[in-house]
């Protein structure tokens, strides 16, 4: 083998000690693969409340213990911890940055009070950017490649080419920016500039200045060395209107050809319903019938009358408006008036928690709702249900359509990002199909998707077939990992 790179892989969120969407499972699962292929990858990230050092098993490094940080006029001190996440194949190591004051919350980016992202959240994550460039140089570590994520880490990127562009240990490293979801920006006021630490010069057009504010996603964006969307799709999107840019369009068009759609993939590992210990019965394509124990279970759980003969629809997700509730909203009496019943995990905007608590209770029969976040429930929805729903606005890939095909849980989508390069209709293609796709973002696209759901699922011989279809696609990590791999080494290869 060629020589193992060494790569920094730098997130706000990693499973098992941080999680609030997507973003988690992937910062565990690609550096998990990649360091399965040979290379010496580490990851760092903040040290929240969540992160307990017993469960875990942290422990402190002497040497990165109190490392002064400045944020503007304030010095804060960070102190680096390290452990490890293990899979039965392999083993990476993790550092946390702490700092009691900055990340001893109950929530990573929001005060669950207001439902408001914390108002020093540019101190957070402009401590955490400057903390992870100076673990590495006192660690005196000096990667290949700094893989930085979505706007928490973008500083990096500016303060790598500027600030620190004469620091020998960087010489040749590479910086990948991958933007997870390009309508979180981190954007702050004209203020926080002084905070960055970066050159007045850099706040421009050209550099990390957004309609005179700061905006960290666009330091990513502006002086990584390329840049990466979580799917093929998602990367035309971005560039092609405010709908999917949220005003970096023009940004992503001028760094196209720094730019690469590379599909996220699933852990394997955890998401397998032939071994999934959080469902209540396994089964496999071969034993499709023992779905039917996990859909018994499921319908228990939400006190929903069991019946195999009924479809049940299962969403778990963000509440937010990127994944298209309102569409549901819109449409959810005349879902009501269909023979399928509709079951819902997820926690975030107040509007769509209501609405599901409220519908829960007026078709207890029909709608199991459950505000909250919980890992088990997300696998037995996944596990128990027929059809899974995410009729999202836009979806920069979407993990959970490709649990659902991994489960044999059709997936009803709209055609946009990840969710458009991994779900196939079943209706325009019959005999390749996994799922149905509606493309515009209407409710009565999204309608008329669930009605054409429910008809197939009349028809035995044709679900069955395409549950199996559904379960036979591989969209695990192997190929993407190897995807970023080349990536690296083609940067590595320019002066
Ligand atoms: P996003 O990152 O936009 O939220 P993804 O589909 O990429 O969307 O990933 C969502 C991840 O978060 C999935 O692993 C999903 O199972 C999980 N998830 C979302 N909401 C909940 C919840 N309320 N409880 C448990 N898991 C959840
Ligand atoms: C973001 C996106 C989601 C994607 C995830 C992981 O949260 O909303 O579509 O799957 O990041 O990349």
């Amino acid at each position: 083998m060629a020589k193992p790179l060494s790569i920094l892989f730098v997130s706000s969120e990693v499973i098992p000690f941080a999680k609030t969407g997507g973003l988690a499972d992937v910062s565990a699962a690609l550096p998990q693969v990649v360091r399965e292929l040979g290379h010496d990858i580490r990851i760092i990230m903040p040290k929240y409340a969540a992160v307990s050092d017993r469960k875990f098993k942290i422990h402190d490094i002497k040497r990165l213990t109190d490392m002064p940080i400045q944020v503007g006029e304030k010095t804060f001190l960070g102190s680096v911890k390290s452990s490890f996440l293990t899979n039965i194949k392999t083993k990476v190591q993790v550092y946390f940055i702490s700092n009691e004051q900055l990340y001893c919350r109950s929530d990573l980016y929001v005060d669950p009070k207001t439902k408001e992202s914390w108002p020093d959240n540019d101190d957070r994550f402009m401590f955490f950017s400057r903390g992870v460039i100076e673990t590495l140089i006192r660690l005196g570590w000096k990667p290949d490649i700094i893989h930085l994520n979505d706007w928490q880490s973008g500083l990096i990127a500016a303060l790598l080419k500027t600030e620190y562009a004469d620091e020998p240990l960087f010489k040749n490293t590479k910086v990948v920016f991958t933007v997870h979801n390009a309508a979180y920006q981190g954007v702050f006021p004209k203020e926080s500039f002084v905070k960055t630490g970066l050159p007045a010069k850099t706040f421009k057009m050209d550099g990390v200045e957004f309609h005179g504010q700061v905006n960290l996603m666009k330091a990513g964006l502006m002086y990584a060395d390329a840049i990466t969307t979580v799917s093929p799709t998602y990367a035309k999107e971005v560039r092609s209107s405010k709908d999917f840019g949220y005003g970096l369009e023009e940004v992503f068009k001028k760094k196209a050809r720094k730019t690469y759609g590379i599909l996220n993939g699933m852990d394997e590992t955890l998401w397998n319903p032939e071994v999934d210990k959080l469902i209540t019965k396994t089964y496999s394509a071969e034993t499709i019938e023992d779905k039917q124990a996990n859909k018994k279970a499921l319908c228990d759980h939400f006190k929903l009358p069991y019946d195999p003969k009924v479809p049940v629809i299962g969403i778990v997700s963000r509440l937010a408006d990127q994944k298209g509730f309102d569409l549901i909203e819109e449409k959810l009496e005349d879902l009501m008036k269909m023979d399928l019943q509709l079951v819902v995990l997820g926690s975030g905007e107040k509007k769509y928690e209501d609405l599901f608590t409220k519908a829960a209770k007026k078709f207890k029969k029909k709608i199991g709702a459950h505000i909250g976040f919980d890992e088990g429930l997300a696998h037995l929805i996944e596990a128990g249900a027929d059809m899974f729903l995410m009729p999202s606005k836009y979806e920069p890939c979407g993990l959970n359509q490709m649990y659902s095909l991994r489960y044999g849980t059709l997936p009803i989508v709209r055609s946009t990002g990840g969710l458009a390069d991994t779900v196939e209709d079943l209706n325009a293609k019959p005999k390749t199909g996994t799922g149905f796709v509606f493309e515009k973002y209407q409710a009565k696209q999204m309608l008329d998707a669930v009605k054409r759901a429910v008809s197939a699922f009349a028809d035995e011989k044709i679900w069955t077939a395409a549950m199996k279809r559904a379960m036979a696609k591989d969209y695990s990590w192997g190929a993407s990992a190897e995807k970023y791999i080349e990536l690296y080494k083609n940067l590595l290869k320019k002066k």
